[in-house]
């Protein structure tokens, strides 16, 4: 059922292995797959063409420049058609052209114009496959997303013992039909627009100084990574913190706590979800000096205003449907200062984290407990930031 009408193109490259695909062809056409087949002018020697196009029911290519059809294009066309590459068997000759972008032939041309996802069945003699040089190689392409099946251990062709084999065409099957399956589910946040704030924020007492807090941003940060790998279109609304700005995120960059608020308000009225993760200063400088404070011997008063409770003000004109999470950071009485906060700024749940050297503010693990109203709070136990953020959004996921 993942199967049916996927198209897929299966790249032959010279190896002994080739005599196996056929087979692999075969299932694929039986569940319904649209599959194109190229060839290696190597794999040509270990298998013909015409045996190709009987299986795949489709002329079988091999050649950059053919006169017979689309000839300026045909890697192009063919790059773009299908849904999965399949690339059965790699040789260690194709693994280190595709992985030095070599495009010598119509196979590893393909191979550089294809924006689509690769799946490779290496097939090698064992000590070409332990080769420092093909392991490279092989790890320049696992690192930029290629899905690999194999190679297994056992008789080679050429008598030798040890890792090399194709995986069988029944198992090289069976990977494809589960990556269908897992890409077909319909990722939980799909459509959902979530803002996600994140790290502290800075108030400025003079242009040379300014209030601040210990916030990393690595929660809101690892809650927007999870967000968008779990369909979500996210907003990223953080104060300064040492992170990289996460790639296809799309991420305002904000400092004092006014300006948190006028990115929020901006953007909330259309969003799903607000995620409210920063850690907002609550208190500004009433006036900001326009010149450097001067050193003298006497004490400084700084005098100190509030600044907006973000949260709260935007519940207050919140639609039902919207879900809106907050984070409290307690040192003492933690739980009923948490359900406070809750309550005050009328919160689908809040997560409370106390401050401890595996929890909170700069670590990548945080200890955590759940307050939902009218619910018991529930303690999540200490895990990375990543995984808190996962069972989070599950949480979210559930409430829309
Ligand atoms: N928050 C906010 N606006 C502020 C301060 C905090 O929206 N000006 C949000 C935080 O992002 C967090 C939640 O409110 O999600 C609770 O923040 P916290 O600092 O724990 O609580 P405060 O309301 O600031 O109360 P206190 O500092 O007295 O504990």
């Amino acid at each position: 059922m993942f199967l049916k009408e996927r198209k897929i193109l299966i790249g032959l490259t010279g190896g002994i292995a080739c005599y196996k695909v056929p087979y692999l062809i075969r299932a694929l056409r039986k569940h319904n797959v649209l599959v194109r087949v190229v060839m290696t002018r190597a794999a040509t020697e270990f298998i013909t063409p015409l045996t190709l196009e009987t299986v795949s029911g489709h002329p079988v290519a091999v050649e950059m420049f053919e006169s017979k059809e689309l000839v300026g294009t045909r890697h192009i066309d063919l790059a773009q058609w299908p849904d999965l590459v399949v690339i059965a068997p790699t040789t260690a000759n194709f693994l280190g052209k595709v992985a030095s972008g070599i495009c010598d032939d119509l196979l590893s041309t393909i191979m550089c114009a294809t924006s689509k996802q690769v799946l490779i069945a290496p097939a090698m003699n064992p000590n070409m496959w332990t080769n420092p040089i093909t392991q490279r190689n092989f790890k320049t392409l696992t690192d930029i997303g290629y899905l690999v099946v194999g190679p297994e251990e056992g008789e080679m062709a050429c008598d030798q013992i040890g890792v090399g084999r194709m995986t069988e065409p029944e198992a090289i099957f069976e990977f494809i039909n589960s990556y269908f399956k897992r890409t077909s589910k319909k990722k939980e946040l799909e459509g959902k627009s979530i803002i996600i704030t994140a790290g502290p924020t800075l108030e400025a007492i003079d242009p040379i100084r300014f209030i601040s807090n210990h916030s990393s941003g690595k929660m809101g940060f690892a809650l927007a990574e999870q967000a968008r790998a779990m369909g979500a279109k996210v907003t990223l609304i953080s104060g300064p913190t040492a992170l990289n700005a996460p790639a296809g995120i799309n991420t305002i960059a904000i400092e004092s706590t006014a300006d948190l608020r006028m990115a929020v308000k901006a953007n909330f009225v259309n969003a799903d979800c607000l995620i409210m993760a920063a850690a907002p200063s609550d208190y500004r400088p009433h006036k900001i000096h326009s010149s450097k404070i001067k050193r003298t011997n006497s004490d400084l008063t700084l005098e100190l205003e509030p600044t907006d409770d973000i949260l709260k003000e935007i519940t207050s004109s919140r639609r039902k449907e919207q879900v809106v999470v907050g984070f409290a950071l307690e040192t003492d009485d933690a739980i009923a200062n948490a359900r406070r906060k809750l309550k005050k700024k009328n919160l689908d749940f809040i997560v409370l984290n106390q401050p401890s050297p595996d929890s909170g503010f700069g670590v990548d693990t945080n200890r955590v407990t759940v307050i939902a109203p009218r619910r018991k709070p529930v303690e999540w136990s200490l895990a990375s930031k990543d995984e808190i953020a996962r069972k989070m959004l599950e949480l979210i996921s559930k409430m829309f």
